[in-house]
């Protein structure tokens, strides 16, 4: 446990001393801020791993961010740094390692779990994938009449889709082009049957992702995907060409008719949400190809390097983490906007939410304690800079603060042209406004109707972090995930809850379980739910039923 028995975070002196100072400094207008230091701008910035965050446009100053490393020492942040990489166990609840970080460790490493080391079996696991998408990309790979591939559907939730989607989306440009990849997840039958509807079963492979390969959503779009294959291939022996796994379940995997071979394993130690650069990501190498997954994984493991090595105060991750505690804790800034300024990240806000909010979302610390401090905050987000035109007017001018992580790249993915500046001068322009404002005396200038003054004037002092990159490649991508969990990592060590377990999805799968079969009931059929669930499952099964 991270926090000494009986000393809550709020009593902690460093925390005590971040109140007086956020008194101080709490209204100070990042105006002043700015014209106080003419360096700020390159004094509050940080290079790690090809990114570069820009976190001056926060309300902070060189003793917020003292604080806030003083703070993270306190909790211990560098023990548990040094636990995770280790391979201690950390997630509590469960009693095992998070060591997502040996996925994507040189191969001569060590790390151990239970006496074994686990290096090895990842290698081991990223060799089978390389050889299996290599045949699948060159054709060597064919389907049960003989076809080559072309279409793959991963079929998975939560971690087991977000993180592939995502990263397929985010490396489209490096992917070939003559197989398309979806993304199946939703047990609403409509997300299957959309997905497939134009597809040729001949030329189709299904990746089932699970780690549990008991989950229900995936289970029941694997069967029906199953039934849809063999519907169409005539023949239940086409289920070993057009179906693989990712999966730690090798009993389920194989009962559901996929030859071990046709596995592809992940360990227990790998959360859901934190695997997308495991077997997980079988669908992004197909896609991209094993060296641009090897790129990918070398980003990864620059950003864990430094996260693991370099000082608090200028640790890109950890930093990252600490702003967003001062933000929520200190400013009341409870929501988090992630606004990538590229249309290739656009599924990034998605699973952001996922890590961000599975991770953190926790109501008590390792020890059962109730918190007396906000959590992780409510992670959302869009691509800009079409949330301009739709969201922004609430970060600009809505009574809610609202922090914003703003993502761009300096060169363009296509021929040169206008539309990367134009893209790129929107993202600074929307910084230097949300940071700046505009007062009652600018708009005057504009000769705008007195009336209107009040309407356009614009507070400021919304606090921003821009991370910078010279262009979207894996090695960028792995760099900036890698940080991400490292910064979600650092704010569940300083609240002292376990960032690994997700108790509150388990209590969702139960209750479904007892109502499922309730919904099939006759209308007689007694209920025991509060009035108002009671009432909802009557309806249901009366319109259910009824003749459309
Ligand atoms: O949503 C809860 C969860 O346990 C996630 O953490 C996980 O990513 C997802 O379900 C899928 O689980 P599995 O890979 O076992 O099907």
């Amino acid at each position: 446990m991270s926090m000494a028995a009986g000393t809550t975070l709020t009593q902690r002196p460093a925390w005590v001393a971040l109140q007086a100072h956020h008194a101080s400094i709490g209204q100070t207008h990042l105006r002043e801020l700015f014209a106080a230091d003419p360096q700020r701008g390159e004094r509050f910035a940080l290079e790690a791993a090809g990114l570069y965050l820009d976190y001056s446009k926060n309300r902070i100053d060189a003793q917020t961010i003292s604080l806030l490393v003083a703070l993270a020492e306190d909790c211990g942040l560098h023990e548990r740094i040094e636990a995770m990489f280790n391979g201690d166990i950390i997630n509590m609840t469960e009693a095992r390692p998070a060591l997502h970080v040996a996925l994507r460790t040189a191969m001569e490493t060590r790390i151990f779990v239970d006496g074994v080391d686990v290096v090895a079996g990842v290698h081991a696991v990223l060799d089978h994938m390389a050889t299996f998408a290599e045949q699948v990309r060159s054709g060597q790979w064919l389907g049960h009449t003989g076809k080559r591939i072309r279409n793959i559907v991963n079929i998975g939730i939560g971690g087991s889709d977000l993180g592939p989607v995502m990263a397929y989306e985010a490396l489209r440009h490096y992917s070939q082009r003559d197989l398309t990849c979806r993304f199946v997840s939703n047990i609403d039958a409509t997300d299957l049957l959309e997905a497939t509807r134009d597809l040729d079963a001949t030329e189709t492979l299904f990746i089932i992702c699970s780690k549990t390969f008991t989950t229900l959503e995936t289970m029941t779009n694997a069967h029906a995907a199953r039934a849809w294959s063999i519907a169409r291939l005539g023949s239940e022996a086409a289920v070993a060409r057009h179906f693989v796994a990712v999966s730690s379940n090798a009993q389920g995997v194989e009962a559901f008719g996929i030859a071990p071979s046709n596995m592809f394993g992940f360990w227990d130690w790998i959360g859901g949400r934190y695997s997308m650069d495991s077997a997980i990501g079988l669908s992004t190498m197909i896609a991209v190809g094993a060296e641009h997954f090897r790129e990918m994984l070398a980003g990864f493991q620059v950003m864990d390097t430094h996260f693991r090595h370099a000082p608090l105060a200028e640790n890109l991750p950890a930093l990252l983490g600490l702003i967003a505690i001062w933000n929520n804790n200190f400013l009341g800034a409870t929501t988090l906007a992630v606004l990538p300024y590229a249309q290739y990240l656009k599924r990034l806000p998605a699973y952001l939410q996922q890590l961000m909010m599975e991770s953190n979302g926790k109501h008590v610390t390792e020890s059962g304690a109730h918190v007396d401090y906000a959590t992780s905050p409510v992670v959302w987000g869009e691509p800009g800079s079409n949330g301009q035109h739709s969201f922004y007017q609430l970060i600009h001018q809505g009574t809610a603060l609202v922090a914003c992580d703003f993502i761009g790249f300096c060169q363009s993915l296509h021929p040169p042209g206008d539309q990367h500046d134009l893209l790129m001068a929107n993202l600074f322009a929307q910084t230097e406004a949300l940071a700046f404002g505009k007062t009652a005396a600018e708009v005057s200038a504009e000769n705008l109707a007195p009336v209107l003054t009040p309407h356009c004037v614009f507070e400021g002092n919304r606090p921003t972090n821009t991370l910078l990159a010279e262009r979207l490649t894996p090695h960028t991508l792995g760099a900036m995930i890698a940080m991400y969990e490292h910064s979600v990592f650092t704010q569940g060590v300083i609240w002292g809850i376990d960032s690994f377990d997700q108790w509150g999805v388990q209590f969702g799968k139960q209750l479904a379980g007892h109502t499922t079969p309730e919904l099939e009931g006759t209308t007689e059929r007694p209920l025991n739910h509060d009035s108002s669930t009671n009432a909802l499952i009557r309806r249901y099964r009366r319109f259910n039923r009824a003749p459309s």
